[in-house]
């Protein structure tokens, strides 16, 4: 059986990832310092194991610790070696992802992002394991690409947390000239997830003052807060508002199930780096995507319009053939199922976990 490293796995994503993995009988590590993320959702985790008789016969572990920590990282992998089971695939979540953090604490991301993968691929290059999945995002593309954007879009980031994901694809480039070194990555460039399991045991739980659109919808519907700030009318949009590119998270979990098995599979890709889109290919505007979160759970948000944010575009979407073509993977949800399971996930879980 298959061994998964998932480092940042009690994140957002990684949760929801973790949960597929176990589904799919993959033997799971997870490696998280909890500095963004809270313990109860792994302790969710392994009820949501226990009680599922279908995923009885994969395993679960969970470290505490950072990925910036070598000798922490050298014992994960060496209780797996010691067990008979070697960590043969690691899946990089781990990282810091807030764009306006960033340019406040630049060193931070640069450290956390760029510094503490190194330590990851070297403690992978020590234990010879050679299968990365690495989460990177739309953001790295630069402003002046038109959408729909494809892999080919030039990458030119204007924030850190941008250039510390464009900065990675290029070391894992670098990695995978490397002759001496058998090395098989990609790179998946995550559009805008959203949404929750649909059992509404796991969803999105941030700390503080939310600082994306659909955790921040939620807590407008559930009166946790007043008002959602919109920003900008005046768009070259039909209605005026920006248009993105929302991925229900399960379907972003399906893609680094289809990364693995690409990784895995009977094409030796030895020495290789790719970079795949995941995003549905389909833009939906904020005043659309107000309007059927509405519709769909009948409830009204309260909206006001404030200024432009600077460095936000108006339209950015996927092209997304290429996970379809390399990946065989394509977006299954809509945006009725994100809204309808974002709410579900708030309702059952007013206070995140
Ligand atoms: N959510 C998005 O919209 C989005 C979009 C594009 C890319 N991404 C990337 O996907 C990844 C996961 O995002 P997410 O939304 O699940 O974020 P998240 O903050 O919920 O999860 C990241 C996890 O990494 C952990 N972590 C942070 N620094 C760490 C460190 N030094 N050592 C160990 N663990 C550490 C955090 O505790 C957290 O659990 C990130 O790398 C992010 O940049 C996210």
């Amino acid at each position: 059986m298959k061994k998964i490293l998932v480092t940042g796995g009690a994140g957002y994503i990684g949760i929801h990832i973790c949960l597929l993995l176990l589904e799919q009988e993959f033997d799971v590590v997870i490696v998280d310092s909890l500095t963004n993320s809270n313990e109860n959702s792994i302790k969710r985790l392994f009820d949501y194991k226990n009680k599922n008789f279908d995923i009885k016969n994969s395993t679960l572990q969970f470290y505490k610790g950072d990925i910036r920590d070598l000798e922490f990282l050298r014992k994960v992998f060496l209780e797996s070696r010691n067990s008979g089971n070697s960590i043969d695939n690691v899946i990089h979540l781990a990282g810091l992802k807030s764009v306006s953090q960033s340019i406040d604490f630049p060193g931070k991301y640069w450290e956390v992002n760029v510094y503490g993968t190194l330590q990851i691929l070297k403690v992978m290059e020590e234990f010879e394991c050679k299968n990365f999945v690495f989460s990177s995002s739309a953001t790295i593309y630069s402003q002046m690409q038109e959408s729909p954007l494809n892999e080919n879009a030039q990458i030119s980031p204007i924030n850190p947390y941008g250039k510390t994901k464009a900065t990675v694809e290029e070391i894992l480039k670098d990695f995978s000239k490397n002759k001496k070194q058998f090395w098989n990555f990609i790179s998946l460039r995550y559009f805008n997830p959203v949404g929750a399991h649909p059992s509404g045991m796991f969803g999105e739980d941030p700390i503080g003052i939310p600082n994306n659109l659909f955790p921040y919808i939620c807590q407008v519907g559930s009166a946790r807060r007043d008002t959602l700030s919109i920003f900008g009318n005046n768009w070259p949009t039909n209605d005026g508002t920006c248009i993105r590119d929302y991925i229900h998270i399960m379907d972003l979990a399906d893609g680094h199930i289809a990364a693995l098995n690409f990784l895995n599979g009977e094409i030796d890709k030895v020495g290789s780096f790719i970079a795949v889109n995941l995003g549905t290919g389909v833009g939906t505007s904020v005043l659309e995507l107000v309007e059927i979160f509405e519709k769909v759970n009948k409830l009204k948000i309260n909206t006001h319009f404030t200024s432009r944010r600077l460095g936000d575009k108006a339209v950015v979407y996927a092209n997304p053939e290429m996970a379809h073509k390399v990946l065989n993977w394509t977006s299954k949800r809509n945006i009725e199922d994100m809204c309808r399971d974002a709410w579900n996930w708030q309702l059952k879980n007013p206070s995140g976990y």
